[in-house]
Parts: C-alpha cells; sequence; structure tokens
C-alpha cells in the first residue's frame, strides 16, 4: 500500500508549543520534524559571517530577511530524509516568504492557539540543551546549567527576554495571522486549542490523522 506523505506546517504564537507538539508528531508519524528558527540557529552556532548577521537579527525578536529565509529553508528540504514527508514549525510567517514558497506545498497546516499571558509565562520559564536544543521549562524542575541526557546543559534562548518575546508576538498578529487567513481558503487548516499538558495537546493533534 503506498504510504500517504505528510507535509505538515505547525503554527501559532510565540510559545504555543510549536517545537514541543512537532517533536512529539514527529515521533508518531516517523517523519523528521525540524524549525525555521532551529535552523538559523545552526546557523549562528557555526560562527559564519551569515550566523553573525542572523543573531544580531534574532535576538531582539526581528524576523530575518526574506531571502535568507527561504534560501535556508530550500537548502534543508533538498535533504534526502525528508522524501517520505516533514513537519516544519515557523514558516512562512509573513505574505513574502508565502509568496516565496514556491519550492513545495503543505497538505496540513495545524495552528496551535493558546492565549498571550500563557505564552508569555511558558516562554519566561524555557530552558534549552545547548547541545541537542531540547526543550524543556523550569517548571519541570530543571534549572539553567544542569545536565540535558544528552551531555550539554540547559540555558536560556537569547530571544526569550520580555522585550524580545513581546516583539515576537506583535509580528505574529500583524504578519502572521494573515497568512493563517490564506491557508484556511485552501481548506488545509487545523486549529488546535493549546492549553492542557503537552499530551493533551499532542491527542487532539493526532486525532487530525486518523
Ligand atoms: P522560533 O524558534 O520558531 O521561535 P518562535 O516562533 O518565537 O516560537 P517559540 O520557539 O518561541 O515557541 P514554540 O511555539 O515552539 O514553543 P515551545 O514548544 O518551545 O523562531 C525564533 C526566531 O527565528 C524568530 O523570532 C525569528 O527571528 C527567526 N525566524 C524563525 N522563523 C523565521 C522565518 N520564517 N522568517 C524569518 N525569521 C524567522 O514551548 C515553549 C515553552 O512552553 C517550553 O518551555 C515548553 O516546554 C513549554 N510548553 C510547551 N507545551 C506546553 C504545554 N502544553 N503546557 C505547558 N508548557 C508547555
Ligand atoms: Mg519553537
Amino acid at each position: 500500500m503506498e504510504q500517504k506523505i505528510y507535509k505538515i506546517f505547525i503554527m501559532g504564537p510565540q510559545g504555543s508549543g510549536k517545537g514541543t507538539q512537532a517533536e512529539l508528531l514527529s515521533e508518531k508519524l516517523d517523519i523528521p520534524a525540524f524549525s525555521m528558527g532551529q535552523l538559523l540557529r545552526d546557523e549562528i552556532s557555526t560562527g559564519s559571517p551569515l550566523g553573525e548577521q542572523i543573531a544580531s537579527i534574532i535576538n531582539p525578536g526581528n524576523l530575518v530577511p526574506n531571502t535568507i529565509a527561504a534560501a535556508v529553508l530550500k537548502i534543508r528540504l533538498e535533504k534526502p530524509d525528508l522524501k517520505r514527508g516533514y513537519i516544519l514549525d515557523g514558516f512562512p510567517r509573513d505574505r513574502s516568504q508565502y509568496e516565496a514558497f514556491t519550492f513545495d506545498k503543505p497538505t496540513h497546516v495545524i495552528v496551535i492557539d493558546v492565549p498571550k499571558e500563557e505564552s508569555l509565562r511558558r516562554l519566561g520559564g524555557r530552558l534549552v540543551c545547548n547541545i541537542c536544543w531540547k526543550t524543556t521549562n523550569k517548571e519541570t524542575g530543571v534549572k539553567i546549567g544542569d545536565h540535558c541526557p544528552c551531555g550539554g546543559k540547559y540555558i536560556e534562548r537569547d530571544d526569550d527576554k520580555p522585550e524580545a518575546i513581546l516583539r515576537r508576538l506583535e509580528i505574529y498578529e500583524r504578519e502572521t495571522k494573515e497568512i493563517i487567513e490564506i491557508y484556511e481558503k485552501e481548506g488545509i487548516v487545523f486549529f488546535v486549542a493549546g492549553l492542557g499538558t503537552s499530551s493533551e495537546v499532542h491527542d487532539r493533534i493526532i486525532k487530525i490523522f486518523h
């Protein structure tokens, strides 16, 4: 039997759990998940001049220029591990990106929604591993500097400062919501309530694929 190829975009405000749910869905559907933000942070980790340029844009909470985002994404989508489908979190974020995305098409757009207060609360407590970038939260008892199972250490993200979080949320309201409306007209959008535990949200998402 031919296996269906899923190309799933996860959208939603900052801290809605896009990255968290992308990972859980990746395990469930056995296809890779990756985020635009992480692709850009990977470039920063190389210490290249492009990485330095990206850091100076991302850290205060702004979007990198469309040319950089689309170029980085195109390179990732050409890798052979995505032949059986993929889950992408964080693209497109504005109309210019939607229009520039001519090299593939999503089969599903999942929109996770949470109120602004919840975004701020979650991002204020987020910690990420400095090696594997696994995400956790101080609410689970993990502290800055604790070891991740991979051997890395938990740190705060440079853009999880209150002003940067507010700027990112503002961009979502102003630019990204419009793109969701466009995908809605294409009939491929599934809205999911993001409050509740990660596993409760995951259960809501997998119902879409039954
Ligand atoms: P990106 O890394 O994508 O950040 P973001 O969009 O701001 O979203 P977040 O990663 O902050 O939130 P999330 O929804 O993934 O939440 P998470 O699962 O971590 O992008 C960063 C930057 O890169 C952008 O600001 C921009 O500069 C640049 N960029 C990215 N894409 C771009 C593009 N297309 N074009 C241009 N520039 C781009 O969860 C958050 C926290 O909550 C965690 O601590 C988690 O443990 C916890 N949590 C998750 N689910 C739950 C739950 N159900 N209950 C309680 N806690 C939970
Ligand atoms: Mg994320």
